[in-house]
Parts: structure tokens; C-alpha cells; sequence
């Protein structure tokens, strides 16, 4: 997709840090911009500034983890640009470091809520609409590169990560034929205000938590992710993705190394297992076979979302 102007973006988490970003670079490209937040006093100052830049901006107060408010928040949205949504980017996220060990239902409630949960809502929502449209367009998910790889301190957040990585891959495998694009972008570290994204639980997940609020710990966060990326450079980054129709936004290069000895680990743990060549290929025609016949029925039937 190359012809922002006049196009109607929304962008989940546009208060601050990424999704601020997204909001400034696809602005000046003269998108017209819907920001979502679930705080709305700083969705509001981020309204003030994006159209003291003169971007065509409008702000809804949504927590994204609820379905119904998202279908209002779109006939909102709709209503005002009278126009459909060409472009979702759902970028809104939290994170919460702790050991996994000590985890409660509460900490994952809130971080597979808002960081999956709150991805297939705003895809649910909005990708029926683009569709009908048929104006094509293009959806932009935030994950991360934590995505890749298990850790014990932020297990949930990078199963949350993971989950939005091949969500995204598989939307990128189905949505070609409606002319939407797909992309995931894995950041490392950006500079924003994550460190305080606890400050952002919500009240009916704020019982029993395992990730650390002490002030000396978020101060260590808040100075590694000073040292983050820019978000308008990250921004840019993904224009990029969209304008070549790109699916893996992967802009971190000092990660490139961990990410390959990451993925030999996994390659290497084949060699672990003596397995029956012939079964193998067995398998593999009996896959074939499966990848022609389930073919032949899709072709066959008509598109739920066009029918
Ligand atoms: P941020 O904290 O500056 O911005 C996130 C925004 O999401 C905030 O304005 C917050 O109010 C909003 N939000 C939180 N819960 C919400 C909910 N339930 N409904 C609606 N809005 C909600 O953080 P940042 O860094 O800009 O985060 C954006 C995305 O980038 C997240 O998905 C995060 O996981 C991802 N990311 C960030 C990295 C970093 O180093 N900052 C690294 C890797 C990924």
C-alpha cells in the first residue's frame, strides 16, 4: 500500500511511545488518524499535539480487552471520518516482569488480555468492515522480539508476543486475496513509557500480582528504555513494511545474532531423535494429498465475509 492520503488509520495505545509515533509518521503522510487509549487524559494531550501539528486527529476512550466497546468505538470512528478503516495498527501492549513461578491468573488475565486479547478484537472488529469496503488496506500488530523466545521474568508477556507473531503470519497467509496487507512488528527497545505500563492494570485485575513495582526496578527499566529507539524512527520503519508489503518488521539488527543461535538451538534439537526416513515421507505425501483435496473444497465455497 503506497496511497496514505485521506486514509482512515486507527491506532490502538496512540497516547504514547509506539503507537504516538505510528500517529505523528502516518499523519504527516496525511492519514486520517483515530487514536485508542484506555487512559484518556493522555489520550487527550496526545490529540492536542497531533493536531497542533495539523493532523487530522480524532481520540476514543477504549480498554481494549472489551469487545462491545470496540464495535462503538468503530462506528465512532467511521461516523466522524465518514469513511471506512484502511488501516489497524494494534500496537497498545503492557508488560510486567516477575517469576513465572509466582504468577497469578490475574497477571496473565491482564497481559494475554490486552496484548493477544486485545489484537483480536481490534483485527475482529475491523477486519469484516475492510473487507466489505474493498478498498484494501493494511494491518500493522505490535509484538515484540521477546516473541522468539521463552524467558522467566516476562514468560507471559513473550507467550503474549509469540501468539501475535503467528497470528499475524497466518492473517498474512489469508488476507492476500482481499488486497490487506499484513505485518508484525518486533521491536527490542523503544523509548516510551512501558516501564510504567503496571501503573496501567486495571482495577479488576489488580489483585496478587508477581511483577516488581519497586521504584528502584522501574527506574532501571525506565533507563534501559531510555536508551531505545525512537518511535517516529520506529514508525518509519514500518511505513517501509507497508509500502513494500512487508510481514516481519525486524528493524533491530543487534538482535539478528540471538535470534539465529535461538533458532539453530531448535533446528539442533532434531538431531536428538532417531527417526524412520520412510515414515517420514510417508507423512509428508499424506500431507500433500491433504493440501490438494482441502484445496479443491475451499475453491468451492463462497467467502463468509463477502457472502
Ligand atoms: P507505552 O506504555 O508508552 O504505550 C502503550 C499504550 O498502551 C499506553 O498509552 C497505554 O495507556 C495503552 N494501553 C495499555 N493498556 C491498554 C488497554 N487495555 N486498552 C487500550 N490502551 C491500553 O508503551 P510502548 O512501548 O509504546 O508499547 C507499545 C507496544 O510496543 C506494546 O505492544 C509493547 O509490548 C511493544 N513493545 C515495546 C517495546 C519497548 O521497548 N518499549 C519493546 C517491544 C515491544
Amino acid at each position: 500500500m503506497q496511497d496514505f492520503e485521506g486514509r482512515v488509520a486507527v491506532i490502538t495505545g496512540g497516547a504514547s511511545g509506539v503507537g504516538f509515533g505510528q500517529a505523528q509518521v502516518f499523519g504527516r503522510l496525511g492519514c486520517r488518524i483515530a487514536i485508542i487509549d484506555v487512559r484518556r487524559d493522555a489520550l487527550d494531550e496526545a490529540a492536542a499535539r497531533l493536531a497542533d501539528e495539523g493532523i487530522d486527529v480524532y481520540a476514543v476512550p477504549l480498554d481494549i480487552r472489551d469487545r462491545d466497546a470496540w464495535v462503538r468505538a468503530v462506528d465512532e470512528i467511521e461516523a466522524h471520518f465518514a469513511d471506512t478503516v484502511s488501516l489497524l495498527f494494534n500496537t497498545a501492549g503492557v508488560n510486567g516482569f516477575g517469576p513465572l513461578d509466582a504468577a497469578t491468573y490475574a497477571d496473565f488475565d491482564w497481559v494475554l488480555g490486552v496484548n493477544l486479547g486485545g489484537v483480536v478484537n481490534g483485527i475482529q472488529t475491523v477486519l469484516p468492515r475492510m473487507i466489505r469496503a474493498g478498498r484494501g488496506g493494511h494491518i500493522v500488530s505490535v509484538a515484540s522480539m521477546a516473541g522468539f523466545e521463552g524467558s522467566p521474568v516476562a514468560g507471559i508477556y513473550a507467550a503474549s508476543k509469540a501468539a501475535v507473531i503467528t497470528l499475524m503470519e497466518s492473517y498474512a497467509l489469508s488476507l492476500g486475496a482481499h488486497g490487506i496487507g499484513v505485518s508484525v512488528l518486533c521491536p527490542a527497545s523503544v523509548r516510551t513509557d512501558i516501564a510504567h505500563a503496571l501503573e496501567r492494570r486495571p482495577d479488576d485485575l489488580a489483585d496478587g500480582s508477581s511483577f516488581r513495582d519497586d521504584p528502584g526496578f522501574v527506574a532501571a527499566q525506565q533507563r534501559l528504555y531510555e536508551g531505545g529507539m525512537d518511535p517516529v524512527e520506529l514508525a518509519e520503519h514500518v511505513r517501509h513494511a507497508i509500502e513494500h508489503d512487508l510481514l516481519h518488521v525486524l528493524p533491530f539488527i543487534e538482535t539478528r545474532e540471538g535470534l539465529r543461535r535461538h533458532q539453530e538451538r531448535i533446528l539442533a534439537a532434531y538431531d536428538d531423535y532417531r527417526t524412520d526416513p520412510a515414515a517420514a515421507a510417508e507423512r509428508l505425501r499424506a500431507f500433500d494429498r491433504y493440501r490438494t483435496e482441502s484445496g479443491r473444497l475451499r475453491a468451492a465455497e463462497p467467502h463468509p465475509a463477502t457472502h
